[in-house]
C-alpha cells in the first residue's frame, strides 16, 4: 500500500455537495428500542450520541418505518406526522455533540415481513414460507406517498439525508427481485419492477428540491435465493449483476449521490447480509460487488462498501493470509485506494465500539474493542429484545442473560 491506511481511513470525502470527515460509515442497525409512539427513547439516544462522539463520517439512522400498518418489529422507530417533533429534537441533539457527523434516515416499509403478530403482512407475490395479503397497484400508490410524507419529515427534522431502502427483503428489494413476476403495474419485466424505485426517487427528490439533501439506497447485489435480485430469472439463483447495475445507474440519473452495496435477504439468507464466524471469507463478495457497482458509475458517486465487521484485526479466521494484511484497516484502505470502494461501513463493528473513528486519530488503535462475530446482537433482534452489543456493554450482556432464561422457562412451560 502506498500510503498509510490511517491516511486513507480518516481523509475526507464529499457527496454530493456535502463533506464526510472520514471514510467510516455506520451502517443502519435496528436495535427495537423505541417508545410506544415509535420515537427514540433513552437509549436509542444514547447510542447514536456515542457514535456521533465517535466522530464516523456518516451515520444511518436505522430502518424506520414508514408506517405502523405493516412492520416487522414492535418497538421500531417510525416516521410519521406524529414523529416529526421528537424526531427534530433528537437531531438536534446529535448535531450539538458533534455538527460535523452526517446521519441519513433508512426508510422502510416491511412488505411481506411485517410481522402478522401485530402488523398486516402484505406481498408483491407470496414468496414460500412468508405470503401475505396480495398488494394492489393502489396500495402501492399509498405506500409511495407514506415514503415521501417520510421524507419530509427527515427533511424538517434537520437530517442530511435518505436511504430509500431497497435490500434484505423488505418491500423496496421484494418489488425489484425477478421473483416478482406477476403481470401488474410493478411486476414481470424489468420496467414494470424498476417502476417503484425509479418513480420513488423522482417524488422525493420533487417534494425535497434541495440538492444539499442527500438521497441514495442500500441495495442487496445478490439475495442468494432463486428468483432474489440480482439472479438471472424467477426460478433461478445463479448470479447476474444485469438488473442491479441498471438500478444503481437509473437511480443515479435520478438523483442518487451514494450507494450501499449490501446482499442477501437477512431472514432467509443471514450469512450473505453478515458474514459469519463460520464463513468470514464471505465478505470478499461484498468487495467484489462494490468493485462492479464502482465501475458504471460516475466518479462522484460514493459507493459504500459493506461486511468490513468481519475483517477486525486481522483475527478472523480468514486463513493464508499474513495477520496484517487481513485487517479491516488494511482491506478498507487498499480498497478505497485502488478505487473499488469510496467509503467502508461498520454494523456489528459499530455496536462493539462506537468510538472507533475517534481511537484511530487520537492514535488509540490498541484500544478498540473488536467484534468477536458471535452475534448474540443478531440473537436479541430475532427475539426482539432491545439491541446492543452483548459482550462489551454489559446492559446488553444482561439483556440476553435474561431473555435467554425466559425463554427458557417459556419452554419449559410448553414441555
Ligand atoms: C442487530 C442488527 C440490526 C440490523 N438492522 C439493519 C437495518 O435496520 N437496516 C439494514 O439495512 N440492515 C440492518 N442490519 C444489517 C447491517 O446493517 C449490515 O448490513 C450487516 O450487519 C453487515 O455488516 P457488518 O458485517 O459490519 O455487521 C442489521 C444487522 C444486525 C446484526
Ligand atoms: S454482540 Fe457479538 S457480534 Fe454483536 S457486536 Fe458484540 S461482539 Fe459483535
Amino acid at each position: 500500500m502506498k500510503q498509510n491506511y490511517k491516511d486513507i481511513l480518516l481523509s475526507p470525502i464529499k457527496i454530493g455537495t456535502r463533506t464526510c470527515q472520514n471514510r467510516f460509515f455506520v451502517q443502519a442497525m435496528e436495535c427495537t428500542d423505541a417508545d410506544q409512539d415509535g420515537n427514540p427513547s433513552e437509549l436509542t439516544i444514547q447510542r447514536y450520541e456515542n457514535l456521533f462522539k465517535g466522530g464516523y463520517g456518516m451515520v444511518t439512522l436505522e430502518a424506520i418505518t414508514v408506517t405502523d400498518e405493516s412492520r416487522s418489529r414492535k418497538q421500531q422507530l417510525s416516521i410519521m406526522p406524529r414523529n416529526a417533533a421528537k424526531l427534530r429534537t433528537f437531531i438536534q441533539g446529535l448535531k450539538k455533540i458533534n455538527p460535523n457527523v452526517l446521519i441519513v434516515f433508512q426508510l422502510t416499509h416491511s412488505g411481506e415481513l411485517s410481522n402478522p403478530e401485530f402488523s398486516k403482512r402484505v406481498t408483491v407475490k407470496p414468496l414460500p414460507g412468508f405470503g401475505g395479503e396480495l398488494l394492489q397497484e393502489d396500495d402501492v400508490e399509498k405506500i409511495m406517498e407514506e415514503f415521501i410524507t417520510a421524507a419530509s419529515i427527515a427533511y424538517d427534522a434537520g437530517a442530511d439525508g435518505v436511504d430509500l431502502k431497497l435490500c434484505h427483503g423488505y418491500l423496496g428489494s421484494q418489488i425489484i427481485r425477478p421473483y416478482n413476476d406477476r403481470k401488474w403495474k410493478y411486476g414481470g419485466s424489468w420496467d414494470n419492477r424498476s417502476r417503484f424505485a425509479f418513480d420513488l426517487y423522482e417524488r422525493v427528490n420533487k417534494k425535497i428540491n434541495d440538492k444539499n439533501f442527500l438521497i441514495g439506497s442500500k441495495i442487496s447485489m445478490w439475495e442468494g435465493f432463486p428468483g432474489g435480485f440480482g439472479t438471472e430469472g424467477p426460478d433461478s439463483p445463479i448470479i447476474d449483476l444485469t438488473e442491479p447495475l441498471d438500478l444503481i445507474k437509473g437511480l443515479e440519473d435520478r438523483g442518487a449521490q451514494y450507494f450501499v452495496e449490501s446482499g442477501g435477504s437477512p431472514s432467509i439468507t443471514t450469512a450473505i447480509t453478515q458474514a459469519d464466524k463460520n464463513a468470514p471469507y464471505f465478505a470478499f463478495l461484498h468487495n467484489t460487488w462494490a468493485k462492479e457497482i464502482k465501475k458504471v458509475v460516475k466518479p462522484e458517486t460514493v459507493i459504500i462498501g459493506s461486511n468490513f465487521s468481519v475483517f477486525g484485526d486481522g483475527n478472523n479466521g480468514i486463513l493464508a493470509v499474513e495477520k496484517e494484511n487481513n485487517s479491516m484497516f488494511h482491506y478498507g484502505a487498499k480498497f478505497i485506494e485502488e478505487g473499488k470502494v469510496d467509503m467502508i461501513a461498520v454494523g456489528r463493528q459499530s455496536f462493539a465500539d462506537p468510538f472507533l473513528p475517534k481511537k484511530l486519530s487520537e492514535g488509540k488503535e490498541n484500544e478498540i474493542s473488536w467484534c468477536t462475530l458471535c452475534d448474540n446482537c443478531l440473537e436479541l433482534l430475532i427475539r426482539q429484545r432491545t439491541i446492543g452489543c452483548c459482550t462489551y456493554n454489559k446492559y446488553y450482556t444482561d439483556v440476553l442473560v435474561n431473555t435467554r432464561k425466559e425463554c427458557g422457562r417459556l419452554k419449559q412451560k410448553h414441555t
